[in-house]
């Protein structure tokens, strides 16, 4: 896949396809970055993604208030967060969010709010709506760490 790699999404299905694909390839350590504007698919596609790995169906609510949500899934912890309500970013380590960069699988919302603690490894996906069509979302992938390039192979 190129970087940045650029991926049209027709409905919130073909987000949730795209959601498993990569669930498939992430382990321990790996960090997502989810950019975009409210409303633009972050939350659905971190669900789609946590959903599919779960060993049976539970609730995952969007982490707005509660800034974390941790599930047990088949590949480890992963962490879903939602930064928007963040106040100050000493609150970050205080959430355990550093420590589980490096231990768990990280799916993060309003990422901008991590700063100078953004995880140089991290996968980066921005999604846009300004397509004109209410369901379509506009994708854009995009990574500075190699191992991303194999393990994105076959996500389209
Ligand atoms: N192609 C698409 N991909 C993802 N979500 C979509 C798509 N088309 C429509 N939607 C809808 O957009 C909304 C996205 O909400 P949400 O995931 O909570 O956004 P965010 O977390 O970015 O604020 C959901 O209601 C979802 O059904
Ligand atoms: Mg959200």
């Amino acid at each position: 896949m190129q970087n940045p790699a650029a991926i049209t999404l027709k409905s919130p299905e073909e987000t949730t396809d795209l959601a498993k694909k990569l669930g498939a390839v992430l382990q321990p350590g790996d960090v997502l970055l989810l950019e975009g504007a409210i409303g633009s698919g972050k939350t659905h596609f971190a669900r789609s993604l946590i959903r599919s790995l779960m060993r049976k169906p539970e609730d995952v609510p969007s982490p707005t208030f509660t800034l974390v949500q941790v599930y047990e899934t088949v590949i480890g912890e992963i962490w879903h967060s939602d930064l928007y309500r963040l106040s100050d970013i000493s609150e970050v380590e205080e959430l355990g969010l550093t420590d589980a960069f490096e231990t768990a699988v990280c799916l993060v919302e309003w990422p901008e709010k991590l700063g100078p603690l953004t995880p140089p490894s991290a996968l980066t996906f921005g999604f846009r709506t300004d397509l004109g069509d209410e369901d379509t979302r506009n994708l854009q992938i995009r990574w500075s760490d190699p191992k991303w390039q194999d393990r994105l192979e076959g996500l389209r």
